[in-house]
């Protein structure tokens, strides 16, 4: 497929780390309003630069455009993309208002394009993992999910001296403007609506906490840093999600089901471990104990916490796995590897490839319209629910969708996986004695 980019900041660089593993994305052009952002990615990575936004959207080569500009363009930017006969695939949230995506939606299905976009997340390693693992009956019946996206204490973090590998600022101001939630929720919420359907409720809470982040003044200057949303699925499960840019960083989801618990340490992280906790009366009374709780090694040995699952491969698993970023130096490739091994990986060039793929296949799109509307009108319900809070349904919906094809293979045995190390099985006599009286 022949994409051009338009937008060349922050994330730009994060799309270009796994570029190596995608031969099927052919890339022809980069634009940028900041002329001084779209030379600098020319000189880094070679590609040619659109003199204009008009010069991108007439190159008759130019199949599909990737929008990677700040939010408040994606709607003006998407609509002319889609006007000039391209296809388009944009960073999250189309737009902030539910009526104008919807509109966009509409627009590129009259003019017969695909129109689909981030967050990537839903074609990595960790959630294929979880959604096989919950679909085979690892868990049992899967009843609530507990999801934290903490980015930390943004006003520690000196977010204004962060740089992207070819010196683009971090977006600190839009971010704080935008809300941790509409900037971040949406990774926790495709993986959700994919593995349990769509949301019929919402009960959701969002408050600005910490007033002074930065000096750069903000328009409006009081976003919400912190959200709770109790999302009803269709299906019968809750979900307690929360987004903050407060509490010290934590991107964990734990899948409980009537049997046991799953948990993902990082929906940032492509390649996340994923643990399987068969339940029983060891594993859980185990955790009663202070020193279980507080010594992880000690915890795995009753089986607290549960084994680590082997991840489930797809197609790119190997592009973040092998990033090949901007430097080339040891200490560049040192930091990378650091980076991935345990901070966070993404291949965000994972959503053009599968929308390439399935459009090469003739079928729908693994992330379908409705899909992504229902993603972006629930990341702006909770964002805005305000400190009174408020019980909604949403007006969007969408048709389940179904697994991607790859992951049905290799089926492991969860309870192998889930066996009772020997502690645990002494400790189920100790467990007993307590219960008696
Ligand atoms: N920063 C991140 O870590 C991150 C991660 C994932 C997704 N995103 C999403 O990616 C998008 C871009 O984020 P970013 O961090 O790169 O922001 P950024 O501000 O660093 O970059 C946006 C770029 O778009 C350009 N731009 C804005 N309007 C334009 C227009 N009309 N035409 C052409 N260029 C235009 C700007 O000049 C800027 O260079 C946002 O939707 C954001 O939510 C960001």
């Amino acid at each position: 497929m022949k994409i051009a980019f338009i937008g060349c900041g922050y994330v730009f660089d994060i799309y270009m780390r796994t570029q190596w593993a995608h031969h099927e994305l052919e890339i022809c052009g980069v634009f940028d309003i900041d002329t001084a952002r779209s030379a600098t990615v020319s000189q880094h990575y070679g590609y040619k630069v659109y003199s204009s936004l008009e010069a991108l959207l007439t190159d008759p080569a130019v199949e599909t455009v990737v929008n990677l500009t700040s939010i408040q363009s994606h709607n003006a930017v998407i609509r002319r993309a889609l006007e000039a006969g391209k296809h388009v695939y944009s960073e999250k949230p189309f737009t902030t208002d539910i009526d104008q995506t919807r509109e966009l939606f509409a627009l590129a299905e009259q003019l017969g394009l695909v129109l689909t976009g981030a967050p990537s997340n839903l074609y990595c390693d960790a959630v294929s993992t979880l959604w096989k693992a919950v679909r085979d009956g690892a868990i049992g019946k899967p009843v609530l999910v507990y999801a934290e996206l903490d980015d930390n204490p943004a006003h520690m973090m000196q977010l204004e001296k962060v740089q992207s590998p070819t010196g683009a600022p971090f977006p600190y101001a839009e971010e704080f403007q935008e809300g941790c939630t509409v900037e971040h929720v949406a990774y926790h919420l495709v993986w959700l609506c994919a593995m349990f359907g769509p949301v019929i409720s919402v009960t959701a809470f969002s408050d600005f906490l910490v007033h002074h982040k930065t000096d750069t003044p903000l328009t409006p200057p009081d976003t919400p840093d912190f959200s709770v949303a109790c999302l009803h699925f269709a299906n019968g499960v809750a979900a307690r999600v929360t987004c903050t840019w407060v509490s010290p960083r934590n991107h964990q989801m734990r899948v409980i089901g009537e049997q046991g618990e799953i948990t993902v340490d990082n929906v940032f992280h492509d390649q996340s471990p994923v643990h399987l906790e068969r339940f029983s009366r060891v594993t859980l009374a185990a955790r009663k104990a202070y020193t279980v709780r507080t010594q992880p090694l000690l915890g795995r040995l009753f089986g607290a916490g549960g084994r680590r699952v082997p991840l489930v491969r797809r197609w790119k698993s190997h592009a973040v796995e092998t990033e090949k970023g901007v430097g080339t130096s040891l200490k560049h490739r040192f930091v990378s590897w650091l980076r991935r091994r345990e901070i966070y990986a993404q291949d965000k060039l994972a959503g053009l490839a599968e929308m390439a793929r399935a459009m090469q296949e003739n079928r729908p799109q693994p992330m379908p319209p409705d899909f992504h509307m229902h993603i972006n009108e629930l990341s702006l319900l909770i964002q805005r629910a305000g400190a009174h809070g408020v019980a909604l349904k949403p007006t969007t919906s969408f048709a389940p969708i179904e697994p991607l094809a790859d992951i049905s293979i290799n089926q492991p045995d969860y309870l192998a996986t889930a066996h009772p190390a020997l502690l645990e099985k002494a400790a189920s006599r100790i467990v007993e004695a307590l219960h008696k009286r």
